[in-house]
């Protein structure tokens, strides 16, 4: 009998494990399983639990109609550390491998279910593709660079979204085979958006008009988690409602209110004039105020290239953007996190024509990774 803790390659199932866990990935993997299903491609969902509220999670599972995972890991809520909420993901994921024992593990990003996922696979030997490969800010204290970095060196296959990325990875000398796929997000807004118009009334609910309001959102551990930080983020955000004298919509992430909450902020945030302040939004609802948005600021990956996509103007709320060919496009300015920063940025892209094209490409993106995921992983 073996010792070997790992999965021998003639015991492995032909299918694919889809690892999502939080928002994004929901998103994102929607439209590649959407792809596999119609390719009769065999895969199975799991959901490492990262997020588990309905209106990070469930709302998903009813606006994109993903089928219920095969398996769902239950966390514990509220993580403070970020190894112990990897870890229990990473046991979880594992028991079920060894049940399973799927030929390839696909992951999609850089939160820590995806770095779960991977080591899990890794671990097993198991096949292991990363999405949106090779993306970098370039900022070590930021937790989603150091997951980026981790996954793409333990990966089999690399999805690379564009050429720099491509380069990043040969530059780092990565094991894996790069493939440049574009990025699934495309296919997302595409096949939703026409959706999201016809169900969705929130501008109705809202009391706001089509190009008449700014869409704001922030939740990444660099921004919220810093008390001085939020701070000047909010007075740059009053500085623009006053400035522009645009109604600003608010779906605030539950750590963001946390946040505010913690750090006594709560009140600053809902005197700010024409401000709303929203539960998160289901993806259909924040398509739409996407889509009708004269201004989005955020420093959300997927927020950044949607509203490329939609064209709308987009101020990043941080010091860099990994999506650089949205700056290119002149489809986004990163800010900063001054103030006086904020609202120069703000009334930059407040007068900038949109009529940049669309960075991201034709859909499509979620097919060329289902081809690979049939042809190379499974073999055929
Ligand atoms: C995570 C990802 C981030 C991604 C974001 C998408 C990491 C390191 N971060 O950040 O890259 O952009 O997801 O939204 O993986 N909470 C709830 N309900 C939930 C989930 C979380 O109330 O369903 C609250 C909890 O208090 C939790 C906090 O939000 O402690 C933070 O959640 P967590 O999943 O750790 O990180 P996100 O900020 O969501
Ligand atoms: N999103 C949403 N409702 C919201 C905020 C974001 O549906 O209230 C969607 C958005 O369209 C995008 C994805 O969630 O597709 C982005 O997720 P998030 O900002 O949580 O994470 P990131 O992209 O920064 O990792």
């Amino acid at each position: 009998m073996s010792n070997l803790k790992i999965l021998r390659s003639d015991e492995l199932t032909r299918q694919i494990c889809v690892v999502v866990g939080t928002r994004p990935s929901l998103v994102k993997q929607s439209a590649v399983m959407r792809e596999l299903t119609r390719q009769e491609i065999p895969f199975f969902l799991l959901h490492a639990g990262q997020h588990y509220s309905y209106e990070l999670d469930g709302v998903f599972f009813r606006d994109l109609q993903i089928p219920e995972p095969r398996y769902r890991i239950e966390t514990t809520p509220n993580y403070k550390y970020h190894g112990a909420q990897t870890a229990e993901m990473l046991r979880g994921i594992e028991e079920i491998m060894l049940e399973e024992k799927p030929k390839g593990v696909l992951v999609g990003g850089d939160a820590n279910c995806n770095l779960a996922g991977a080591l899990a696979a890794r671990k097993l030997q198991v096949s292991l593709c990363h999405e949106e490969a090779g993306m970098r800010g370039y900022d070590w204290l930021v937790p989603e660079e150091h997951n980026r970095v981790m996954i793409d060196h333990i990966s089999d296959y690399l999805f690379a979204p564009n050429e720099e990325a491509r380069s990043n990875l040969e530059g780092e000398k990565v094991r894996g085979r790069i493939f440049v796929t574009g990025t699934p997000i495309v296919d997302s807004v595409e096949e939703n958006l026409a959706i999201a118009r016809e169900k969705s009334d929130i501008l109705q609910r809202l009391r706001i008009q089509p190009d008449g309001y700014i869409l704001l959102t922030m939740h990444r551990e660099e921004t919220v988690d810093y008390k001085e930080v939020l701070a000047e983020l909010i007075e740059g955000v009053r500085r623009v409602a006053v400035g522009s004298g645009l109604p600003i919509v608010f779906p605030a992430h539950p750590r963001t209110v946390l946040r505010l909450g913690e750090f006594g902020l709560t009140e600053t945030v809902d005197r700010i004039p024409g401000l709303t302040r929203i539960p998160p939004a289901g993806y259909f609802d924040f398509l739409t105020l996407l889509g009708n948005a004269r201004l989005v600021m955020t420093e959300s990956g997927g927020t950044i290239q949607e509203s490329s996509i939609l064209r709308v103007p987009c101020v990043t709320l941080s010091g860099y953007t990994e999506w650089h060919e949205t700056e290119r496009a002149g489809a986004n300015l990163v800010s900063g996190q001054k103030a006086e920063q904020i609202l120069a940025a703000a009334e930059e892209m407040l007068s900038r024509d949109r009529n940049w094209p669309n960075p991201f490409g034709k859909s499509g993106r979620a097919k060329a990774i289902a081809d690979i995921l049939g042809e190379k992983v499974l073999g055929g």
